[in-house]
């Protein structure tokens, strides 16, 4: 018999090799192979045992299936799809410190009051959880708590007696298979562990919890695998500096994805903002030239945020361009247009941009905020501090409108915005119109970027003459 040689596992995407190699052919990331126990291999093919046969039924729905478990975290809720799934995994991702632990320990402690939740802890001692349940005023909650890393006892404390309904394992890097040969934290391990819990749930019908360490790079630490095996990824996520936790639905097999729910980390744990806009918007200050505010939608809640766009002389002969909270090509593609379409000239200077209070904004629909952010930063001259600004725009310049119109200019009437500039409506109702009927708010409506750089009347923008499009 051959003997078993070691095997090689790179830790980003899970590939196998059988000897060391500096860079993944698989990801082509650098220095995550390493080496781990070899698993045992699966004999060739099934062999010549026949199977079982397995029973077919139909799309009908057979039976009531059991009711969503609401947390009475409203937030959490919403992300997850309006409550828990009985027999469902989440995955719980985000930095280290960004308050994952701090989430889950509240939501069990919530939970508690209705149902039965297991807290297994692998980071830190029962103590220390119980010292922050205190401080989070959850110290009377009825949650089951344990410390425990190695996976065959946790199931098998799962499987005696009545399951509970709920179990949060902090975190899945911390726990270990001993029949697997690697440590703690390896892709093996952490794909095996993760595998047997969520059998486990699914048998038994609890809702898991699984907290999942991200990398330098921000990506799940280890296996993208993770991400396949649970029913719903959520990513926690936030800056330091800022008090707002953003949790996000990635994924979900039972709910709308691109959901967010945003927290405030106070020294009481988690409060939900239930009016991000009004949070987003507090430090804006009105009247200042390179700042607009983007009527944005996420998931199915309309968030008002502030883009803030700075626009300096560079003395650099390749001028540093920086987004926080955009996506960089999408920044870029709009100074394309500014500059071929409407003939602005942004060369020569040093350019930033930042979606206020740490929000990552991932729409299309942010462009015309954008491009009024950096002709208003370009020219000096403020946008109005009372107008909303949203439209996607294309690369001959034209702005396309987007979805949610209404719902959007909604809740900039319910923040006291009083004008709005918008992609022209396809409704020929509204067209021509200077005011939203349902709304009150001033319209002014946008055809082409150039409508937007007319608003700013400044002469200092300097001016090369525009490239014509495509059919104008
Ligand atoms: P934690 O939940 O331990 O993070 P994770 O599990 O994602 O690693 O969060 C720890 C951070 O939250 C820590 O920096 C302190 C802060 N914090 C508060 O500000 N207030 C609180 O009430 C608690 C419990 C934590
Ligand atoms: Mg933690």
């Amino acid at each position: 018999m051959a003997k078993s040689t070691a095997s090689f596992v790179c830790q980003n995407c899970g590939a196998t090799y059988t000897k060391w190699a500096g860079k993944c052919d698989a990801c082509n990331e650098w220095n995550t192979i390493v080496e781990e126990a070899p698993r045992e291999s699966a004999p060739k093919g099934l062999g010549g045992k026949a199977g079982r046969k397995i029973a077919f039924v139909d799309l009908k729905t057979q039976g009531v299936p059991p009711p969503r478990r609401i947390t009475g975290i409203g937030e959490l809720d919403r992300v997850c799809g309006g409550g828990l799934v009985p027999g469902s995994a989440i995955l719980v991702g985000g930095d280290p410190g960004i308050g994952k632990s701090t989430l889950l320990l509240q939501a069990s402690g919530v939970l508690a009051a209705k149902c039965v939740v297991a807290y297994i802890t692998g980071e830190e001692a029962v103590d220390q959880v119980r010292l922050r349940a205190e401080r989070l005023g959850l110290s009377k909650a009825n949650v089951q708590l344990a410390a425990a890393t190695n996976v065959r006892d946790i199931i098998a404390s799962l499987e005696a007696g009545t399951p509970p309904d709920v179990v949060v394992i902090d975190s899945i890097q911390t726990m270990y298979a001993d029949n697997v040969e690697s440590a703690p934290g390896t892709v093996t391990q952490v794909r095996t562990c993760a595998h047997e819990l969520i059998r486990v749930a699914k048998r038994r019908g609890f809702t898991l919890f699984l907290v999942g360490h991200v990398t330098k790079e921000g990506t799940l630490a280890g296996p993208r695998v993770l991400e396949h095996m649970v029913d719903t990824t959520l990513y926690f996520e936030g800056d330091r500096g800022h008090q707002f936790r953003i949790l996000r639905a990635v994924k979900n097999r039972f709910g709308p994805t691109d959901e967010i729910g945003v927290f405030e980390m106070t020294d009481a744990g988690l409060a939900e903002v239930l009016n991000p806009s009004a949070l987003f918007l507090a430090e804006r200050r009105g009247n200042v030239s390179g700042s607009a505010v983007f009527a944005g939608l996420e998931g199915t809640r309309p968030v008002l945020v502030e883009i803030q766009a700075l626009v300096a002389p560079s003395a650099l002969g390749t001028p540093r361009r920086a987004a926080v909270g955009w996506d960089m090509a999408r920044l870029n593609m709009v100074l394309a247009v500014l500059e071929a379409r409407c003939g602005l000239a942004f060369t020569g200077h040093d350019l930033y941009l930042n979606v206020a209070g740490g929000l990552r904004i991932q729409e299309p629909a942010a462009d015309l905020a954008v491009a009024a952010a950096l002709v208003s930063a370009l020219s000096g001259d403020p946008v109005p501090a009372d107008a909303v600004v949203f439209g996607e725009i294309g690369l001959s310049g034209e702005v396309r409108a987007v979805a949610q119109r209404d719902v959007r200019l909604k809740e900039a009437a319910k923040l006291g915005f009083k004008q709005a500039w918008i992609p022209r409506s396809a409704r020929k109702s509204d067209q021509g119109k200077p005011d939203d009927t349902k709304t009150g708010l001033s319209v002014k409506s946008m055809g082409h970027v150039q409508d937007v750089v007319s608003q700013f009347t400044d002469a200092s923008v300097s001016r090369t003459p525009p490239r014509k499009a495509a059919g104008d």
